[in-house]
């Protein structure tokens, strides 16, 4: 069934309102649309943990540091619509601009640390703008749970600190990355890639994953990276960003697993910035 699309605050507002008063639970989902298979799998999750469930579609100004970028980034509303319809949620919120940050809108969410690393590094202030819309998101829709895919493992993290560090009453779940049959992890930014592009795309994961085995296998770190990078530049990668092992918790640079681990990678190939990161563990 079509999910009634909601667009204005207060609307959101007076919809969850009986659901409110019923005590029931509300699992939202957010996106910025150009919805895929991993979106997909964290309605799912919403569907089989919640009473009620929203999705949530905003292609946020605020988290973008590139305006080419913000510009470029793939806009599907009546496509996202169309493939919610098997799942029978209750609302789509696709606010509009001024909903989210209204005229002398002069607020900023930023969680420190975190932030400062990985992706942060090279995107300054886009984790401030996730903070900020996710917090926002959360308070409109009154969510009980939130569900976020670990392949944006920073974000997961930082999401799960503001939400604590501010009290809001969401639980966070991180749900497994999805990935197409060649490994390469599920994002809206695929669709960007030049079908060139798209078959050396999974190279990262599958360097990621070499990487990993030699790592449980007592390898040092440093000559591992070294390697993994030339031969992704050699692939057709114009940059590494970063490839590194960093603590779950609290994103510490690490050069042996000794507490629970991920190999987190962003490289650029064809114009397309891509991330990935998997567990390192047995
Ligand atoms: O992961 C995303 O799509 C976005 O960063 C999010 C969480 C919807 C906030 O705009």
């Amino acid at each position: 069934m079509p999910a009634p699309i909601l667009r204005q605050l207060d609307v959101l507002r007076d919809t969850t309102l009986p659901w409110r008063l019923a005590g029931e639970t509300i699992g939202v989902v957010p996106t910025m649309g150009a919805l895929h298979d991993g979106h997909l799998s964290l309605v799912e999750a919403a569907k089989a943990a919640c009473d009620r469930v929203i999705v949530t579609i905003f292609v946020n100004p605020m988290q973008f540091n590139n305006p080419e970028d913000l510009e470029n980034y793939p806009r599907t509303e009546h496509d996202d619509a169309r493939k919610l319809e098997r799942f029978n949620i209750d609302a789509l919120y696709v606010p509009d601009g001024p909903q989210m940050y209204p005229d002398g809108f002069s607020s900023k969410v930023t969680v420190t640390g975190l932030t400062d690393v990985l992706c942060g590094a090279h995107r300054p202030g886009h984790f401030d703008g996730v903070a900020t819309v996710v917090a926002k998101l959360f308070l409109q829709t009154s969510a009980s749970d939130a569900f976020f895919g670990e392949k944006d493992f920073q974000q997961l993290q930082i999401v799960r600190r503001m939400a604590r560090d501010l009290d809001i009453p969401t639980i966070v779940h991180g749900c497994p990355t999805i990935r197409e049959i060649d490994g390469l992890a599920m994002s809206s930014r695929n669709l960007l890639l030049s079908d060139r592009a798209r078959v050396t795309a999974p190279r990262l994961h599958e360097e990621m994953e070499t990487m990993t085995a030699a790592i449980l296998d007592g390898a040092p770190f440093a000559p591992l990276q070294e390697a993994a990078v030339k031969r992704l530049e050699l692939a057709g990668f114009t940059k590494v960003e970063y490839l590194e092992m960093r603590a779950n918790d609290d994103l510490s640079l690490l050069d042996t697993p000794t507490r629970p681990a991920r190999l987190l990678a962003a490289a650029w190939l064809a114009g397309v910035r891509l991330i990935d990161n998997i567990a390192v563990e047995a």
